[in-house]
């Protein structure tokens, strides 16, 4: 199933072919998508179609299973990631993952932004201190605790540690958000005021979300992909996939008819 969209020159990710296998389960079939810089596509689909494992290929963290293979393509700024030569760091750094549920290190907020640029090799203080600065005013968090840096991450609200995580990985300078249902463990505020942030964020990143809420997806994205038992069904522009879905799958899933 294609999923070109009409904007070739502005492709940051270009994925053709994907197929994924846990072992002798073919997670992924033949998934095709293109992904426009400075974008918000959702991925949505009832549980267990495959948008973890879709969204885990895009960082290789899909490597770490045992017992997994690739076959297919994704073209990050035309190279493949799955080229042998690719710097499996570097491209972690480039394009990072926000989990489910805050994970934020059990450390101070100021340690917990400064640990990835750290790993890298960053060892100049001021821009450290400049990094927790800046990553911390882009999630909105900086005016709040910037008297607090000492304070352990794990002692903040759930939303500002989901915050928190983001901040994390803006600090090591990424191109590409990936986050696995970011909002399914916050409250209804939290959930519009980290959308209100992913909607900002796009300015400057990529973002690809997963979701079950299809308010949420209408709400934030610009593309929507639906995939259903590891095939990508419909990905086109939000507005015209829940106005006037292609695929009468598609139509029954947000229409609420499963999943
Ligand atoms: N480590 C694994 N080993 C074997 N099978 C797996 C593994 N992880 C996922 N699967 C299977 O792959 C399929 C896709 O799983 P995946 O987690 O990507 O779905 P999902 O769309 O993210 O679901 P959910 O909405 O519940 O998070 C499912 O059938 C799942 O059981
Ligand atoms: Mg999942």
């Amino acid at each position: 199933m294609s999923g070109a969209t009409c904007d070739e020159g502005n492709i940051i990710l270009k994925i053709s072919n994907l197929d994924y296998y846990y072992g002798s389960f073919r997670a992924l079939k033949s998934v095709c998508m293109d992904i426009v810089k400075n974008t918000i596509v959702a991925l949505i689909g009832p549980s267990g179609c495959g948008k973890s494992t879709l969204l885990k290929t895009f960082d290789r963290m899909s490597d770490l299973v045992a017992g997994s293979r690739v076959e297919g393509e994704i073209l990050y700024k035309g190279r493949n990631i799955f080229d042998p030569a690719t710097d499996i760091t570097l491209l972690r750094k480039q394009i990072g993952m926000v989990f489910q549920h805050p994970n934020p290190f059990a450390l101070s907020l100021a340690d917990n932004i400064k640990f990835g640029p750290r790993v890298h090799g960053e060892r100049n203080a001021e821009k450290l201190d400049w990094l927790v600065e800046s990553s911390l005013r882009a999630v909105g968090l900086w005016d709040h605790l910037k008297d607090r840096l000492d304070k352990k991450a794990t002692e903040l609200q759930a939303d500002e540690q989901q915050r928190l995580c983001i901040a994390r990985l803006i600090a090591v300078e990424p191109e590409v958000l990936l986050m696995d249902e970011p909002c399914s463990t916050l409250d209804p505020i939290a959930t519009l005021n980290i959308e209100e942030l992913m909607r900002e964020l796009k300015k400057k990143y990529t973002i690809v979300t997963v979701t079950h809420n299809m308010q949420q997806a209408a709400r934030v994205s610009d593309y929507s992909g639906f995939m259903l038992m590891g095939e990508l069904i419909e990905y086109s522009k939000t507005s015209s996939i829940f106005s006037n879905p292609r695929d009468k799958r598609t139509d029954d899933y947000i229409s609420g008819h499963y999943g």
